[in-house]
């Protein structure tokens, strides 16, 4: 029996043509693992009623460890229309099955490394004062609270009586008090100390592991007092009582945007709350290359999934062969093989991804800036097969 079993949930679309490439990798650096398929995404949305089926549920629950594609999912009315003429019109409700299944398991830290590999055409470059250009080193990894804050999913259009009340009971409310119930929507910002303690520990941990001098926490406590309030007492007190050799950087979130032009490579460790932290963490990854590049992990207590950052890009998943980028999957794989502690084997993933790119002879075509289609391949781009076959060969020397 392997030591490790990964439940494998390709999802829909090019999360099809993605997976299997990662797989490749994952069995050539000799990362010992069995790998069990779940059902995810859409077509069981439209076939069950449930895109995150009890089965998958269940089988997460045993091996404690996902590799995730990607999903498709379409606003409220199309679901309905989309869903089998069986199951209409009993209850069936759509549900993200990636927000779900964060919540079922509280996979409660969100880590998303934006790294830049050297020689990446898509790398961020800025103007020196002189008129030349220069490409800084970026290297940050984002802590994101995973579930709670705006995503907490605690909202309302027309908020029912006793929610209207407990808001008039606010001083600050009476700015809305003649706002008809209809006009009005409401989304609760709600962060808790434990999970505000759990995202902030483990941004430090993280600093600690790496060597790196200090971690940045990007709220807004002077205006959203409460809760970003929270996660920077939170932060601070973690900092002082843990990690009193880590500096404790504070940047408002719109403040610390602004200086992605100006500074971004002085960022190596980030923790925000969950929007903001999803904002920063696509923000960063725009500077190391986009969704081609962008790895992600969902790490609960007992339970980890790896995926992604990009969706299922329905215009592509069906060319064969595929033309996506494998790059950020292959790298979520790689964050798996780190996460249960085999740093050498993650590492080799890393710097096979790394030698490829700096070397130029192989790129897909997002890295050519083309538009995507199947005439790329004839344009000079590789194949997703055929980037993987180049970080197999890296691999092997
Ligand atoms: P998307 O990430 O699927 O694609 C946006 C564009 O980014 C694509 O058209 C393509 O040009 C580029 N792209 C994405 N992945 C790439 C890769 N590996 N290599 C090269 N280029 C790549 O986002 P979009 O189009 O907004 O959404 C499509 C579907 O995916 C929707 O149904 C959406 O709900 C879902 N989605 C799912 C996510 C997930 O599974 N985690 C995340 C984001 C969107
Ligand atoms: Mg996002």
């Amino acid at each position: 029996m392997a030591r490790y079993t990964v439940v494998t949930m390709p999802g829909d679309g090019i999360g099809n043509q993605v997976m299997p490439e990662a797989l490749r990798v994952l069995k050539a650096v000799g990362f010992d693992a069995d790998y069990i398929h779940a059902d995810i995404g859409w077509e069981l949305w439209r076939s069950e009623g449930n895109a995150l089926p009890g089965r998958t549920i269940d089988l997460l629950a045993m091996h404690k460890l996902g590799l995730f594609g990607a999903i498709t999912s379409k606003p409220k009315k199309e679901a309905e229309a989309e869903l089998d003429p069986k199951l209409r019109d009993k209850g069936y409700v759509y549900y993200s099955p990636i927000v779900t299944m964060r919540q079922r398991f509280n996979l409660d830290i969100c880590v998303r490394p934006c790294v830049g590999f050297k020689g990446n055409p898509l790398n961020y470059i800025r103007k020196r004062p002189d008129g030349g250009f220069e490409e800084p080193q970026i290297n940050a990894t984002i802590f994101r609270q995973n579930t709670e804050g705006m995503y907490s999913g605690i909202e309302w259009t027309n908020p029912p009586d006793n929610v209207r009340a407990a808001l008039d009971s606010h001083p600050r409310f009476k700015a809305f008090a003649n706002v008809p119930g209809q006009d009005l929507a409401v989304s609760a910002r709600i962060i808790t100390r434990p999970a505000a303690h759990r995202i902030i520990t483990a941004a430090f941990e993280f600093a600690k592991k790496k060597g790196f001098k200090a971690v940045t926490i990007c709220e807004k406590p002077n205006v959203v007092r409460e809760t970003s309030g929270l996660m920077e007492e939170v932060a601070r007190e973690i900092q002082k009582t843990r990690f009193p050799d880590i500096q404790l950087w504070r940047n408002n979130i719109d403040a610390q945007l602004m200086w992605l032009n100006k500074n971004p490579e002085d960022f190596n460790v980030i923790v925000a709350s969950n929007l903001f932290g999803d904002i920063l963490s696509d923000a960063f990854a725009g500077l190391i290359g986009g969704l081609g590049f962008a790895p992600s992990g969902n790490v609960g207590n007992e339970i980890a999934v790896f995926e992604p950052t990009h969706g299922s890009a329905p215009k592509y998943a069906g060319l064969n062969p595929p033309i996506v980028n494998p790059i950020a999957t292959i790298l979520a794989a790689a964050m798996l093989v780190e996460h249960v502690g085999e740093s050498d084997k993650a590492k080799k993933i890393w710097d096979a991804v790394g030698a490829v790119v700096n070397e130029g002879k192989v790129r897909t075509y997002d890295m050519m800036r083309l538009t995507g289609g199947p005439r790329v391949l004839q344009q000079g781009a590789a194949s997703t097969p055929v980037m993987t076959d180049a970080i197999l060969a890296k691999l092997s020397v």
